[in-house]
């Protein structure tokens, strides 16, 4: 029978526990026993309890939950090739030939790493006498499928990384609870978003709450962006607009390439000799992160573990590594490497002011 293993790696996202109630259900459907690695590759590489077979029922109820509820981690020794040759050992002993990763970019790529070394981790294990060859005669190809499980929506080949819509209603609800408060004292709000490198989060809470500005790093403003943005403000002043909703993604800068803080977009729209606004900042945090997925990240965690474990079972020795991804509405496999690449590609565009570039590669459909 086959095992297959799922876990969930890096930041966690809303909608990873309907993966793995996916991939477990499924997995089952299909004749093989699945198993969920705990804690990320933090498990894969204690091993023991952190490995654990699941059954149809350990997965009841998971899809109306927050967070990861098999744990994740950043794992650091997996970094190190001695703690990929445990995570290889582990897998071995406990018989598991296929490995369902749900991560973001980071996660990914440690994946293909640990695919690409795999058969000279376990001549390594075996000249090591840690294994012998009769263990490790039955793993020689191991069989690995990605799942973009992110906030950020940060991911080249995928319209959508799973639990981008659940942090970004996160967001519009609060942005929505600060209207309120922000209304009745007529003050201005700089309310910073989650994204790291992305402006995803930012650009798109800016739609969906009509904010009057935003902040995003793949569009840094002009170098005058002071004055535009007092002026438009004091134009939806003018207009009678009672409240200032300024948007920050995180990883907003200027044309050269200096962060544009919080602090100083509140502090321009509170001088004195300019709009003189009472202005506050709300760092939204982990909030976006945390609590339940919303109803498209639970269907796509979903459509997308059944896709996964079908990838696993109709994989060849020559098959290339995928990541399970959606674009146009359709659940797709895409090489992993790839994505990985052209995903590192756009944050070093973005760095490099390139944003043209940045934005091709970010919506690259893989043209064959
Ligand atoms: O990648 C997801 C994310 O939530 C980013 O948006 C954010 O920059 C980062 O993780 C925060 O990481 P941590 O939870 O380790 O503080």
């Amino acid at each position: 029978k086959k095992k297959i293993a799922v876990m969930t790696s890096g930041g966690d996202s809303p909608g990873m526990n309907s993966v793995v109630r996916a991939v477990v259900r499924t997995a089952i459907h299909f004749g093989c026993d699945p198993y969920c690695v705990y804690d990320g590759y933090e498990g894969l590489v204690q091993g023991g309890h952190m490995i654990k077979r699941f059954h149809w029922q350990d997965v009841r109820n998971w899809l109306s939950q927050g967070g990861t509820l098999i744990g994740t981690q950043r794992c650091a020794s997996f970094f190190e090739r001695s703690g990929r040759m445990i995570a290889a050992k582990n897998m071995v002993l406990n018989g598991i030939d296929a490995l369902i990763i749900c991560g973001g970019d980071g996660s990914l790529t440690g994946a293909d790493k640990f695919r690409s070394e795999w058969p000279s981790l376990l001549q390594e294990l075996v000249a090591s006498n840690e294994l012998t060859e009769q263990q490790v005669a039955p793993y020689q190809h191991l069989n690995i499928v990605g799942m973009v499980g992110s906030i950020d929506n940060d991911m080249s080949g995928t319209d959508v990384t799973i639990g981008c819509y659940s942090a970004l209603d996160r967001i519009c609800q609060m942005v929505d609870y600060i209207e309120a408060t922000a209304t009745s004292h007529a003050r201005a709000f700089v309310i910073e978003v989650m994204g790291r490198h992305c402006g995803w989060l930012a650009l798109m809470a800016g739609v969906a709450t009509g904010a009057d500005f935003i902040f995003i790093p793949e569009k840094p403003r002009q170098d005058d962006w002071r004055e535009e943005m007092c002026n438009l403000v004091k134009c939806h002043r003018d207009l009678g607009k009672r409240k200032t909703i300024v948007i920050m993604a995180e990883g907003a800068h200027d044309r050269q390439g200096n962060k544009i803080s919080s602090e100083m977009v509140k502090d321009i729209l509170a001088d004195k000799d300019g709009l003189a606004l009472d202005t506050r900042i709300t760092t939204l945090g982990h909030v976006q992160r945390g609590g339940s997925a919303v109803a498209y990240d639970r269907v796509l965690g979903t459509l997308q573990g059944v896709e996964a474990v079908r990838a696993v079972l109709e994989a060849t020795p020559e098959t290339e590594t995928c990541f399970i991804a959606i674009t146009e509405n359709q659940i797709v496999r895409r090489p992993l490497m790839k994505a990985v690449l052209d995903t590192k590609e756009v944050a070093k565009a973005v760095r490099a002011q390139d944003f043209e570039r940045a934005m091709a590669l970010r919506d690259t459909e893989f043209a064959e």
